[in-house]
């Protein structure tokens, strides 16, 4: 309405035509650029000008706000989705024996069970740790954990399991605890320290004892294998060398389930001098609903601020106050992304049936028993407790 009202309004209306051919048409030619400029101004009136004062700034802060979300939106069009996996059926009851369980997955079942490593990089992640020990202790020989006092992002930040290792005293026996110094190099991209840590890591395990056929863990503190998964990975015979675990992805609690899509968690059978601790993808093959990946399941808010800063995502906290403890407790009972990001998918249909918050669930059922268990100390996690602690 605005276009069209100023454009009638404007010096060169029809009445006026005469007038402005004479000036700025024919003898155009002869006339200074400067007043051909002032010819071309003529035209526009005064509202134009307001209105391109307020639509221009608009425009530009808009793209500023939500570019990011412009160019994942049209991911499709710039990225094609990558290999798909070669999913593996899982066979699970727990009445089942091993040797039929074994069977179903076309493997042989062992004579004894093969020794498990499970080594984790830890940054903050205390209660999720406690989670994931108890869920794999039955089947595990050992627990290696790394940490480092440089955040990926290299801010320095204090040994947390180191000043709560009493709090993990079950594992004590067969734990091997290491720490690595942080480089603490400025402006560098996060992924070269977490490189280096995961590189201190395949030293650590070394210093484990860890040896070849032995089943090893890859995986993020929070990317959990159920016992089950492990207990029939060091059972049978002939499985692959490599393969990643398909996780049900949960965001802030087991009330979020986004999907079943997590697969960076991997099992080996260690070789030495070839195998690399790893957090990307490293062969095709995917075992189905194999556990639970819970991101940002913190106690208090003061942890997810710190997460956000210390993991290797960074870049995606652009304005502070992302960062505002009420903001993030009011997405936390939503289930909406911390960062305002659309769904990193690789089709549109994908990218719109994942836009907003993420619907509640009411399911607590094949959860890792622990939390059941202690459920007065973890209610946090569960569904219909959103509100966290602060400090
Ligand atoms: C499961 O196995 C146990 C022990 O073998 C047996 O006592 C029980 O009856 C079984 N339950 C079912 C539902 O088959
Ligand atoms: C990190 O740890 C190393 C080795 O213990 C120490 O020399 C260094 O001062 C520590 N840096 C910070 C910032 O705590």
């Amino acid at each position: 309405m605005w276009w069209t009202m100023s454009v009638a309004g404007g010096y060169c209306s029809k009445k006026t035509d005469a007038y402005c051919a004479d000036f700025c048409g024919q003898d155009s030619d002869r006339a200074s650029p400067i007043s051909r400029l002032r010819c071309l101004l003529r035209g526009v009136d005064l509202r134009t000008y307001l209105l391109l004062l307020v639509l221009v700034p608009t425009l530009v802060v808009s793209i500023y706000v939500h570019g990011q979300k412009i160019t994942y939106f049209l991911r499709p069009l710039w990225e094609s989705p990558p290999k798909p996996f070669r999913d593996i059926p899982h066979y699970y009851n727990e009445n089942v024996s091993m040797h039929t369980l074994c069977k179903l997955h076309g493997w042989g079942v062992r004579e004894f069970p093969r020794r498990v490593y499970d080594a984790v990089l830890f940054s903050n992640e205390l209660d999720i740790l406690t989670i994931r020990w108890k869920e794999l202790y039955p089947y595990v020989n050992q627990f290696v954990l790394l940490e480092s006092n440089s955040t990926f992002t290299g801010f320095p930040k204090p040994l947390i399991f180191g000043a709560n290792r009493d709090r993990f005293k079950f594992v004590e026996p067969r734990l091997t605890y290491g720490t690595i110094p942080g480089r603490f190099k400025k402006g560098e991209n996060p992924f070269v320290e977490e490189a280096y840590q995961r590189v201190a890591l395949d030293q650590l395990l070394k210093i484990a004892g860890i040896s070849n056929d032995d089943l090893l863990i890859m995986s993020d503190v929070d990317e959990i294998p159920s016992r089950h998964t492990i207990n029939l990975l060091r059972w049978c015979d002939d499985i692959p060398p490599i393969l990643h675990l398909r996780l049900k992805n949960y965001l802030y609690s087991f009330e979020f389930l986004e999907d079943d899509n997590s697969w960076r968690a991997s099992v080996h059978r260690y070789q030495s001098g070839k195998t690399k601790y790893a957090h990307y993808r490293q062969t095709d093959d995917l075992l189905a609903d194999a556990g639970w990946h819970c991101s940002f399941c913190f106690r208090h808010i003061s942890e997810f601020i710190f997460k956000v800063t210390a993991y290797s995502h960074f870049d995606r906290v652009r304005f502070r106050h992302y960062l505002n403890p009420k903001r993030v407790q009011r997405l936390i009972c939503k289930g909406s992304d911390l960062f305002d990001m659309l769904p990193e998918e690789h089709t549109f249909k994908e990218i719109i049936a994942k836009m907003g918050p993420i619907p509640h669930s009411y399911s607590a059922v094949h959860l890792p028993s622990y939390l059941l268990e202690e459920a007065d100390k973890y209610k946090f996690l569960l569904p219909g407790n959103c509100y966290r602690e602060s400090g």
